[in-house]
C-alpha cells in the first residue's frame, strides 16, 4: 500500500474506474533517479504548466533506493514500493493496477520505469511513455550510449526524445504524441550529449500531458 501524501483518493465505483475530476490525477512509475518525475512536479506546482490540471498522486517504485522516492517524499506525495524479483509478471503488473486504481489514476506515467508492463496492468490505466531516442530508434535500456556510439560511428546524424502512448507490451513503440530531434555537436561527450537529451525530456514530457489532458477535455 502507499504511505505518506494526503489521501483524497476518489472512491473506486463499481467497475473500479475512478470518476474524473477537472484535475487530473497523475500516478507515476519510476525506477531511478527521478529527474523526469521532478519535471512533473514542478510543472503541478503553483504556476507551473499544470497548475490546477493535473496533480501526482502516487509515485510507485520498483527499486526501494531509488532516488526518485525522495522527490515524491519531498513534495509531499505519496509513494509506494513494489519490489519486482521473484514475483510473477501478471500478479505482479495486476497490483500495480490495483494500487493506481485505488489512487484514483487518470493518466500513468512511466518516467525512467524500467521494466515491461503486460495487460493486467496496460487494461485498466491510460499510460505514457518517454523514450531517449527518436521513434523507432534504439529501443530497450541504454539508448542514450547507443545513440552516442552510433553517432561516433557515423551512422547517426542527430538524436531524440519520444513520448507515446503504451497500449501493449511492445518496447518503446506505440501511438507518438510528440518527438522533438536532438542535435550532436562536433565536441560532444556522451555527458553534454546526455544533459540535453534530459532538458528535452523534462520539457516534452510536461508539453505532452498538457496535450494529452487538453484533448481529452476536447471531447468531454
Ligand atoms: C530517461 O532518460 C528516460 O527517457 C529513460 O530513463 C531515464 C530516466 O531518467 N527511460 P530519470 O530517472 O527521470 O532522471
Amino acid at each position: 500500500m502507499a504511505e505518506g501524501g494526503e489521501s483524497d483518493a476518489p472512491a473506486v465505483g463499481d467497475a473500479g474506474v475512478s470518476t474524473r475530476s477537472s484535475i487530473a490525477r497523475l500516478v507515476v512509475l519510476v525506477s531511478g533517479n527521478g529527474s523526469n518525475l521532478q519535471a512533473v512536479l514542478d510543472a503541478c506546482a503553483p504556476g507551473g504548466p499544470l497548475d490546477g490540471r493535473a496533480n501526482v498522486v502516487l509515485v510507485i517504485s520498483n527499486a526501494s533506493e531509488a532516488y526518485a522516492l525522495n522527490r515524491a517524499a519531498e513534495a509531499g506525495v505519496a509513494t509506494a514500493v513494489y519490489p519486482h524479483q521473484g514475483r510473477d509478471r501478471s500478479e505482479y503488473d495486476a497490483e500495480l493496477a490495483y494500487e493506481a486504481r485505488l489512487a484514483g489514476a487518470d493518466l500513468v506515467i512511466l518516467a525512467g520505469w524500467n521494466r515491461i508492463l503486460t495487460d493486467p496492468f496496460l487494461a485498466h490505466h491510460r499510460v505514457i511513455n518517454l523514450h531517449p531516442a527518436k521513434p523507432g530508434a534504439f529501443a530497450g535500456l541504454g539508448a542514450i550510449e547507443r545513440s552516442f556510439e552510433a553517432w561516433e560511428r557515423g551512422e547517426v546524424t542527430s538524436g531524440g526524445v519520444m513520448v507515446h502512448f503504451v497500449p501493449d507490451e511492445g518496447v518503446d513503440s506505440g501511438p507518438v504524441i510528440a518527438w522533438q530531434e536532438v542535435p550532436f555537436h562536433d565536441d560532444d561527450t556522451l555527458v553534454d550529449f546526455e544533459q540535453r537529451i534530459h532538458a528535452m525530456e523534462h520539457r516534452l514530457l510536461v508539453e505532452s500531458i498538457g496535450s494529452v489532458l487538453e484533448e481529452e477535455t476536447r471531447y468531454e
